[in-house]
């Protein structure tokens, strides 16, 4: 376990497009009762049927709810989206923005993510941004250059508060997670980026988790780094007694 992070460290469930209502509320049976009192944050992050059932299967514990995106608009014609005010409606208090596979697979863009955190905040959501360079990008030498654009653009409404997850492409849902090593310098860096647009205490507040084949196996060496504030996992957070793992080793 770690104990000199100055944050609260946080570690987010993204179940993606799975499970069905029923799997929803077993999981969080099971989730509930091997919940340790622990300090860490935990939130799950649920596609928009599940809300109902898992808001009923928390309701009134520590654990958190979220929606995996939002629209930046709060309402009106717009097939197939979910806003903001709906999520809170629905318990929600967090929402991803801007996670690679909407940037992938529905065209999103930095500036629309940016519009998505804005749009978050004003509903009393925090917004969970994700930044992450491909693998080409990285053979390039472009890492850098794609985090700070990626977040300089996230952050051009300076939506509060907020949180952050590095999520290199390459090692989503791949089992090829960053190194220790590699994730630090990259969370160092969007760190000193943060720095630059919001201040040196902002940026000493602001976590930073990492995501990308994130389990109970790494999860030690990974957040013994300095920079790293917690997790966001997909695949190990579908079976709770995983998750449970990744969340022990944290505290
Ligand atoms: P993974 O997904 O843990 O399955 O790699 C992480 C994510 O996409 O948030």
């Amino acid at each position: 376990m770690r104990s000199q992070n100055p944050r609260r460290l946080l570690i987010g469930g993204n179940w993606k497009m799975n499970l069905l209502s029923r799997q929803a509320r077993d999981y969080c049976q099971a989730f509930v009762s091997g919940w340790e009192g622990f300090s860490t944050e935990v939130v799950l992050f649920v596609s928009s049927p599940l809300l109902p059932a898992v808001a009923e299967s928390l309701a009134s514990g520590p654990i958190g709810l979220g929606g995996q995106d939002l629209h930046p608009e709060s309402k009106g014609a717009f097939t197939g989206d979910v806003s903001g005010p709906q999520l809170a409606d629905a318990g929600c208090s967090w929402v991803l923005c801007g996670h690679s596979e909407r940037r992938r697979d529905h065209g999103e863009s930095d500036r629309l993510v940016g519009r998505k955190a804005a749009a978050a905040v004003s509903n009393s959501l925090t917004p969970l941004i994700c930044v992450g360079e491909t693998e080409e990008e990285r053979e390039r030498q472009e890492t850098f250059s794609v985090l700070k654009r990626q977040l300089e653009t996230a952050l051009e409404s300076r939506p509060e508060p907020f949180a952050l997850a590095y999520e290199p492409v390459w090692a989503i849902g791949t089992g090829r997670s960053a190194t220790p090593e590699m994730a630090q310098q990259a969370h160092q860096h969007l760190r000193e980026t943060l720095a630059d647009l919001l201040g040196d205490e902002a940026a000493a507040t602001k976590r930073i988790l990492y995501g990308g084949s994130a389990n109970p196996e790494n999860a030690a060496a990974l957040i013994s780094q300095p920079d790293i504030d917690g997790f966001l996992v997909g695949g190990a957070s579908l079976d709770p007694e995983r998750f449970l793992a990744m969340i022990r080793c944290c505290g």
